[in-house]
């Protein structure tokens, strides 16, 4: 299959004593460089800024792990024409170039592996070796679409007698990257190289509280030699300059990957030709989720237990892939939730730079409330038989699990986006089904069972944009399970996999008759 001529690479093996040395010592050495202040990287020039935000680390609030200068709307402006200047000469460099700065990328990371995943954890509060998939990911994604854009340069030839038919893609042009927080490396990594790969000149907005990581990832693409005003770091704040350049005129594209309603919002304003725009916006929107897992009457329990456990609580079920509901039918439903409450009740929830650590913080103190506020609902609506105490100091939230909720309660419907699970009981596997689509995301879902017909209805019934059976929900890798839903859940581009770059380009047709 394709993935053969792909390999990916490999995360560490925490097994193995010297790299557990290694992360530690690099845990060590990022602790040693916090506070640090990180500007804005405008047309290959660190500019000073009018404000600057804190980046705290979320399992220790007081604790700075940086200082990001935020830009202004005229500094977005002055970046803007510095990407319209360079497009030209992008544009016209060879993809072996182009291909060769990512790869160049993927080297430096791979290098500072170690401490980037120090970086991550304790920036946005993820577990080491979590992180670390993350940032296998981030390299993938530089070396696989290098790679695909190399496929792509060929284009068709549709030659007849007496004519030849070409069909080439081109770049589109200027491109704002608006990345989340929870994969901080990974998506912020994957969406900018692609844009860049493909010919775009390409301004990074990440989320306020990831910018330290998104800055290392700015400081990685100077080194790997991208050329100025080709990639621009633009930390701000969202709803200010990320709308402003959203509904820029010369802005030619916008790859988006967050909420929902962000995500709405900047599909609309996008649509909206501006005076002076000669173009439409081609919008990338990967949004949230509501993702199931269904456990039929044949599965595996021990099998079952273990991944749901996985799935919704890994990360703090802060996973756009995580699962937050779990269709269970009911002659196996009391059997399954006494396992799974006995499992999850065993995680150790604590800072995430504890090696011990399997449930970590959330990310702010927004979200801790937000996600109180879910379970205070949940309480009206179901019945509560898990809820795990958490440490004080950080922002953390217990794991949570409610049962006998009803498919169309709010904590069934709504992405909470925390380690709370709602378990709804079915009488059958149509029911499950039915259950498991009555959303309106179209994410990620999963099903365990050995009964071939469900594993078979499943693929063919269950909407979700990755099916995953009898196995984890989360943690696709490029190459092997391109990555992205449908629905409410995004626009069906697929992260890591052979369409994506399609989205970055403008095909054009030449026919010469000789
Ligand atoms: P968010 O929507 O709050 O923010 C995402 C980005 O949008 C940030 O950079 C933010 O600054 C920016 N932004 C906010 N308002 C804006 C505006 N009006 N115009 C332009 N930009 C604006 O999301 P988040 O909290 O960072 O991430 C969590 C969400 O992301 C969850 O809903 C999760 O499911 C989703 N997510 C989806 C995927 C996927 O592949 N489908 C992957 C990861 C995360
Ligand atoms: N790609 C990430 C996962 O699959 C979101 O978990």
């Amino acid at each position: 299959g394709d993935r053969e001529t792909f390999p990916g690479a490999p995360d560490t093996d925490y097994a193995n004593a010297e790299l557990r040395e290694a992360a530690k010592q690099a845990l060590v050495k990022v602790r040693n460089s916090l506070g640090k202040t990180y500007l804005p990287l405008i047309n290959g020039e660190y500019v000073q800024t009018e404000t600057a935000i804190d980046s705290v680390n979320p399992s220790n609030p007081s604790e700075i792990v940086g200082k990001i200068g935020l830009i202004s709307v005229e500094q977005a402006e002055r970046a803007i024409e510095a990407a319209k200047a360079a497009f030209p000469a992008w544009k016209k460099t060879p993809v072996k170039v182009r291909a060769g700065i990512l790869r160049k990328a993927a080297q430096i990371m791979e290098q500072r592996r170690h401490e980037l995943s120090a970086w991550i954890c304790l920036e946005v509060g993820k577990v080491l070796q979590q992180a670390d998939a993350e940032v296998s990911e981030a390299i993938d994604f530089c070396r696989y679409y290098a790679k695909e854009m190399e496929r792509l340069d060929g284009g068709h030839n549709f030659d007849v007698a007496g004519e030849t038919n070409r069909y080439r893609y081109q770049p589109r042009g200027v491109a704002v990257v608006i990345s989340p927080w929870n994969f901080p490396i990974a998506i912020a990594t994957g969406m900018t190289v692609a844009a860049l790969v493909a010919g775009n000149c390409t301004l990074l907005k990440p989320a306020e509280t990831s910018s330290v990581i998104a800055a290392k990832i700015a400081e990685i693409l100077v080194e790997a030699g991208i050329p100025k005003g080709v990639f621009q770091f633009v930390p701000g704040k969202g709803s200010q300059v990320g709308a402003y350049m959203v509904k820029h005129p010369d802005i030619h594209l916008i790859a988006f990957t967050g909420s929902r309603e962000v995500g709405c919002r900047i599909y609309a304003d996008a649509s909206i030709l501006q005076p002076g725009q000669k173009h439409l916006k081609r919008v990338i929107a990967e949004m949230g989720g509501k993702n199931a897992i269904i456990v039929d009457e044949s599965a595996d329990l021990d099998q079952a237990v273990a991944g749901v456990v996985q799935s919704a609580f890994g990360y703090s079920g802060q996973k756009c892939s995580a699962c937050s509901r779990v269709i269970v039918l009911d002659s196996v439903y009391d059997a399954f939730v006494e396992r799974f409450v006995e499992a999850t009740r065993s995680l150790n929830i604590g800072a995430a730079d504890l090696p011990s650590t399997q449930v970590g913080p959330v990310i702010d103190a927004t979200a801790r409330d937000r996600i109180r506020d879910y379970i205070a609902k949940g309480k009206q609506e179901a019945e509560v038989v898990l809820e795990m105490d958490s440490p004080e100091n950080g922002y953390f939230v217990g794991p949570t699990i409610f049962t006998h909720v009803s498919p169309t309660a709010i904590i069934a419907q709504e992405e909470i986006f925390g380690p709370v699970v709602a378990l709804i009981r079915v009488k059958d596997f149509n029911e499950a089904l039915k259950v498991a689509n009555g959303t309106d995301y179209a994410l990620t879902g999963g099903l365990y069972s050995r009964t071939p017909d469900h594993i078979k209805r499943a693929g063919e019934e269950f909407e979700v944009g990755n099916l995953y059976i009898n196995r984890t929900i989360t943690g696709a890798i490029v190459a092997r399970q391109p990555f992205g839903g449908f629905k409410l859940s995004g626009v069906g581009s697929k992260a890591g996999g052979p369409d994506y770059l399609l989205q970055f380009l403008e095909p054009r047709h030449i026919t010469e008759n000789i």
